[in-house]
C-alpha cells in the first residue's frame, strides 16, 4: 500500500526533510582533503541530536553509524570510518536521514574533495542531471516508470550505466515504503503518481558497468569493476499540480529553474 499523506502529515514531512537539508548544508565546509568519514558522521551525528532528530540510519538493520559515506568505487551504504581518509581528486556522498516527530527525510549528494578529474566531474554532472530530470517527471497522473525511463535514457546518453538493485522508495512513518522507485524502465509501467505520495528518487550512476557487489562488512556496496559511482537523492512530495522537491536547498533553486 502507497500511503497518502494528509495536509498535517506532509506538514511534519516538511519539517524533518528541512533538518536534512541543513545537516546537509553544515558539513559541506567540513569536507576536504585529509578529514576522515568518521569525523563527519560525529558532526553529522551531533547536528541532528541537538536538533531534537535521531539520525535514522544509526542500528537501522544493524547499520553502525549516523550517515553513510560512499566515496570512488562505493555505489551507497558506505560506513564512516577513522581509516578513511579524504584525498585530493576524490568523490564523496553524504547520504543524510533525520527521524523528527515520527517522520523520515532522506537527501544525498555527492561532493568533489579538492580538484576532480574532468571525466569524473562530469558523471557527477550527469548523475545530478538524471536526479533533476527524473525529478521533473513527478506529476499526478503520471506512473513511478516514467521516473526511471529519463533517468536510464540521459545515463546511456553518456556511456553510463544505471544501478539497478538499489533504488528510490516511498518515505514517511518509515524509512522505506512503498513504492519502489527503481532507477530504469519503461514510461507508463508501475503505479500511478498521486497528490500526497512522498518518496525519494535517488540515481546511481556508474563510469563503468552497472554491476556491485557487497564488502564483507554487510553493507558497504562497491562496482565490481572498481570504477567510480556517483548519486544524489532528494525526498519529493507530489501535490496537485505536480511535485515540491522538499529536501532542496539553497544552492540548488537556480539550477532547478533551467
Ligand atoms: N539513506 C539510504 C537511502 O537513501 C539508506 C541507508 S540505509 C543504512 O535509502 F542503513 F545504510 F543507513
Ligand atoms: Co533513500
Ligand atoms: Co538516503
Amino acid at each position: 500500500m502507497i500511503s497518502i499523506k494528509s495536509s498535517r502529515e506532509i506538514e511534519l514531512m516538511r519539517e524533518t526533510c528541512t533538518l536534512a537539508t541543513r545537516t546537509m548544508e553544515y558539513i559541506e565546509p567540513f569536507i576536504k582533503p585529509g578529514v576522515s568519514t568518521e569525523e563527519l558522521n560525529k558532526l553529522c551525528h551531533d547536528y541532528i541530536i541537538e536538533n531534537g532528530a535521531y539520525p535514522s540510519p544509526l542500528n537501522y538493520h544493524g547499520f553502525p553509524k549516523s550517515i553513510c559515506t560512499s566515496r570512488n568505487e562505493i555505489i551507497c551504504h558506505g560506513i564512516p570510518s577513522k581509516k578513511d581518509i579524504l584525498e585530493d581528486g576524490d568523490i564523496l556522498n553524504i547520504d543524510i536521514t533525520t527521524y523528527l516527530k515520527k517522520f523520515h527525510g532522506d537527501t544525498n549528494k555527492t561532493f568533489f574533495v579538492g580538484e576532480v578529474s574532468p571525466e569524473v566531474k562530469k558523471l557527477v554532472e550527469v548523475t545530478y542531471m538524471c536526479m533533476r530530470e527524473g525529478i521533473n517527471q513527478v506529476k499526478p497522473g503520471g506512473h513511478i516508470g516514467d521516473i526511471g525511463a529519463v533517468i536510464e535514457e540521459i545515463a546511456h546518453d553518456h556511456g553510463y550505466s544505471v544501478v539497478e538493485e538499489y533504488c528510490g522508495h516511498g518515505i514517511g512513518r518509515e524509512f522505506h515504503e512503498e513504492p519502489q522507485v527503481v532507477h530504469v524502465g519503461k514510461r507508463g509501467a508501475g503505479p500511478e503518481i498521486k497528490p500526497g505520495m512522498t518518496f525519494t528518487i535517488e540515481p546511481m550512476i556508474n563510469l563503468g558497468k552497472r554491476h556491485c557487489k557487497v564488502l564483507k562488512d554487510g553493507w558497504t556496496v562497491i562496482t565490481k569493476d572498481k570504477k567510480w559511482s556517483a548519486q544524489f537523492e532528494h525526498t519529493i512530495l507530489v501535490t496537485e499540480t505536480g511535485h515540491e522537491i522538499l529536501t532542496l536547498r539553497s544552492d540548488e533553486e537556480k539550477i532547478f529553474k533551467l
